[in-house]
């Protein structure tokens, strides 16, 4: 076909679609010309037969012509937009449907508020897989094999002799979904020289049944922080209050009480006052003005061992929080799994 041949199809096609003035007919000819199978297709296909020099002015003719032959048919209603219906049928005064932008979710809050106030306070933030070692999630942490936690009724186990069925012989290299974001503690002191300020958001694992307060799939947020000078309980618990108040409010407090956890010594459970009633006593804080928010401590010299770390020359402290539980007083929510439905009724209103 010459170029001249290509400009007399052009016209003779949009005549004909102008001449057209049922939907069944322009769809005729939308398939005549642009369908699959259609002329101007083809055309396409068969430029390579088209001498080299007049490639170009060819091929700009036959976009042009497709454009205007699409432009036409558009003219004419065809199209999926309108389903078949012609320009008139369309009301254009319609209100137009609303693409909802979408909220920041508040466990996305939770994450970024901490990291920006721990910032402040020259923390960085660490990351690590969810899938971890036996040693990373356990033995360094100073929690033995035969702990509890270790057992396949706690954890999601991923390999190990027990999973493989060859027996029950347990090593550092088995593989498990992490049951806390304290493994990161291990690989943070692995991979650095003290002093390290860290804190680690991620995911987290445990073998629980999904209920109000309790779910197989949740969130926490590490902290670290290990020097070569003496780090103390009371650094540990000014740097929490400053991050009770930036984030709940300039009226909370926190209070520590002695607990136990296999990879600090002294641990502590971390309370802040209630936020709502400011500690006078209420629903949310079940009459005790206090809410347990954390567990904490000094790093327990065992776990310094285990990377490599001379306690006798380094000391430091460590803390994780729930990020769903945070989010939970923070914004009022009484069943934790409205975090996961993704409604946008109940999310646009938190954050
Ligand atoms: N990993 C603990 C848990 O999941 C929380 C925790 C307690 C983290 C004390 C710490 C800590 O770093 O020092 O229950």
């Amino acid at each position: 076909m010459t170029l001249e041949e290509l400009e007399q199809g052009k016209a003779a096609s949009l005549a004909e679609i102008a001449a057209v003035t049922d939907a069944a007919g322009v769809e005729q000819l939308r398939v005549k010309y642009v369908g699959r199978n259609g002329s101007i297709p083809a055309l396409i296909k068969a430029m390579k037969d088209v001498p080299k020099e007049e490639r170009p002015a060819f091929g700009k003719a036959v976009q042009a012509w497709r454009a205007e032959v699409e432009a036409a048919l558009a003219a004419k209603g065809a199209g999926a937009a309108t389903g078949g219906a012609k320009a008139e049928d369309v009301d254009a005064t319609l209100p137009g449907r609303w693409a909802a932008p979408g909220v920041e979710h508040p466990l996305s809050r939770v994450i970024a508020d901490t990291a920006r106030i721990f910032g402040k306070l020259g923390f960085t933030v660490a990351d690590g897989p969810d899938i971890e070692t036996r040693f990373n999630n356990f033995t360094a942490l100073n929690t033995p094999d035969h702990h509890p936690t270790n057992d396949r009724t706690d954890t999601f186990w991923i390999d190990s002799a027990e999973i493989r069925g060859e027996g029950t012989a347990r090593t550092a290299e088995d593989l498990l979904l992490r049951t806390q974001t304290s493994p990161v503690q291990i690989r943070t002191m692995l991979a650095n020289k003290p002093p390290v300020r860290v804190i680690c958001p991620g995911r987290t694992y445990r073998r629980d049944t999904t209920d109000a307060t309790h779910s197989a799939n949740f969130h926490q947020i590490e902290g670290l922080y290990v020097d070569t000078k003496p780090v103390s309980l009371a650094d540990l618990k000014s740097v929490l209050a400053y991050f009770a108040k930036e984030m709940m409010g300039d009226s909370v407090t926190v209070r520590f009480r002695p607990h136990f956890f296999p990879f600090t010594e002294p641990s502590v459970e971390v309370d802040f006052s209630c936020h709502v009633c400011k500690g006078k006593g209420c629903s949310v804080c079940k009459q005790s003005g206090w809410i347990e928010v954390a567990g904490a401590g000094m790093v327990d010299p065992r776990v310094f061992k285990h990377v490599g770390w001379n306690p006798d020359e380094v000391s430091g402290y460590a803390f994780g929080f729930g990020v769903e539980r945070i989010a939970m007083i923070k914004y009022g929510i009484p069943d934790i799994r409205w975090l996961y439905e993704n409604d946008l009724r109940f999310l646009s209103q938190l954050v």
